[in-house]
């Protein structure tokens, strides 16, 4: 609207003071511009014009949230209509009655399922953790029915790094476009999931070729969930000592389940969940049937926690790992495509200096087989190139195109040797059509 129309919009107010959709026309259009001092004149100057016109009193809450006034939005969030219930949820928080908050959202998700807020649900939540317990600190509390105390915890997980999305992803729509359907979306509305008698949590495992991006998938996804995320080292929990191992993994799902939205990740699962008749030794067997009990307790008890494991041996992973309600969601994240590879080389090159007329396509094309590490030491060697260049020259030099003519004969494809052992066991022992994926992938790339 401009302003000419505005004003006149606002005169025509001042004669009809009464008229609700003219003044709530005024204020939505004030909001919209944030000048929310000016919507709360509007709305002060006609107290009693809103009467019980739900629109208005989100629209009043919203504007005195921002300006500060969390008790006058208050005045106006008192009927228990799920937006207005989440508003109120919000107003709370900023007022740091959490208990409260927790209640009216509570009361809003019932009502309305698809309001669903993780993070507002967890800044609720996570205050109300804070509060001191007398045993001394909550968190050592969370963790029972064991002795591991929480820095012990602490070590078993790698610490978090920045957060990465989707975006430093290249490629791979369609892995991603499953991943968020099927991971994510349910993630964000556990309710909504819930009501249609839908699983949230479980597992979830990635597979394939080394290098292709499963463990950067895996940071993406908790990216995208904005979840915690628990990087579980699996050496560090493997113990010698009978017994502590089993401990290690229980107090870790212990933790994750008490930090909820959390996503533990265990790469190269195999380490843990090898196959139990590979193992003559009971010690690996008994870890994984604890592996497999503390996934079997999420299916009962848990929402908000994701298992995701990824392995490039999914032969050597025990079968009963991928019973329904276990990992029962499997991806095969196959060898970039040639557009895929063209998105990781833009992903690698835009962050480092390069002069821009490099032909990412025509490198794409030279790189078939090409695993996603393949095309990162190919860019590292030619940036040495570069480096080396700007060495001798004495100013900083570009990648260019010649830098790669020589790290091309340099670097070569690693992810066919895999390929090769997986459409064997996709041949003889493809179980319950598990690699079919694979088999799909090898059809159309001609690969027999
Ligand atoms: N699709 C991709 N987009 C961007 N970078 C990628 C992609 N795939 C792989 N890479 C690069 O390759 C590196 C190795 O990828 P990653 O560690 O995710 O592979 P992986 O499948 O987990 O391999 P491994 O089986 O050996 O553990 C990443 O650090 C990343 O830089
Ligand atoms: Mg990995």
């Amino acid at each position: 609207m401009d302003d000419q129309s505005f004003k006149q919009l606002k005169a025509a107010l001042d004669v009809t003071p009464n008229n609700m959709a003219l003044l709530l026309l005024v204020v939505k259009t004030h909001y919209l511009r944030e000048e929310y001092e000016e919507a709360a004149k509007q709305i002060e100057r006609y107290p009693s014009a809103h009467g019980e016109n739900s629109e208005f009193c989100l629209l009043a809450g919203n504007v005195y949230l921002n300006i500060g006034t969390p008790d006058r939005a208050l005045e106006f969030l008192t009927s228990n209509e799920a937006e207005i219930c989440l508003l109120r949820a919000k107003v709370l928080l900023s007022l740091n009655r959490l208990d409260e908050g927790h209640s009216a959202y509570k009361a809003a998700i019932e009502k309305n399922a698809a309001l669903e807020d993780p993070h507002l649900l967890a800044l609720l939540r996570s205050n109300i953790k804070e509060i001191p317990s007398r045993s001394g600190g909550p968190k050592l509390k969370v963790i029972s029915n064991d002795d591991t105390n929480e820095e012990d915890v602490e070590r078993l997980v790698e610490p978090q790094q920045e957060r990465v999305t989707f975006d430093s992803v290249g490629g791979l729509e369609s892995v991603k476009k499953t991943i968020y359907k099927k991971i994510i979306l349910p993630y964000q509305k556990p309710t909504l999931f819930q009501r249609f008698k839908k699983r949230v949590g479980g597992g979830i495992l990635l597979y394939g070729p080394p290098g292709c991006g499963k463990t950067l998938l895996a940071r993406a996804t908790a990216g995208e969930c904005n979840a915690d995320f628990f990087n579980i080292s699996i050496s560090d929990v493997l113990d010698m000592y009978i017994g502590e191992s089993e401990r290690k993994l229980h107090a870790l799902f212990e933790k994750a389940r008490h930090s909820s939205p959390a996503v533990l990740f265990f790469d190269e699962v195999e380490a843990l969940g090898g196959k139990r008749q590979n193992t003559r030794d009971g010690t690996t067997s008994k870890l994984v049937s604890q592996f497999l009990s503390e996934m079997d307790g999420f299916s009962q008890n848990n929402h908000g926690v994701l298992i995701l494991a990824a392995t490039n041996v999914p032969w050597s992973v025990d079968a009963a790992f991928r019973r329904p309600g276990r990992f029962d969601r499997v991806l095969f994240v196959p060898p970039p495509d040639q557009l895929a590879r063209e998105a990781i080389l833009k992903v690698l090159l835009d962050e480092r200096p390069n002069d821009g007329d490099i032909d990412n396509s025509l490198i794409a094309k030279l790189t078939s087989g090409f695993s996603g590490a393949d095309l990162r030491e190919l860019v590292e060697s030619a940036a040495d190139a570069a480096i080396e260049a700007s060495i001798e020259s004495g100013e900083e030099r570009a990648i260019n195109s010649t830098h790669f003519k020589t790290s091309l004969q340099e670097v070569r494809p690693t992810t066919l040797e895999w390929l090769t052992t997986a459409r064997n066991y996709a041949r003889y022992s493809n179980e319950s059509g598990q690699y079919d994926e694979v088999l799909v992938f090898l059809k159309r790339h001609g690969k027999k």
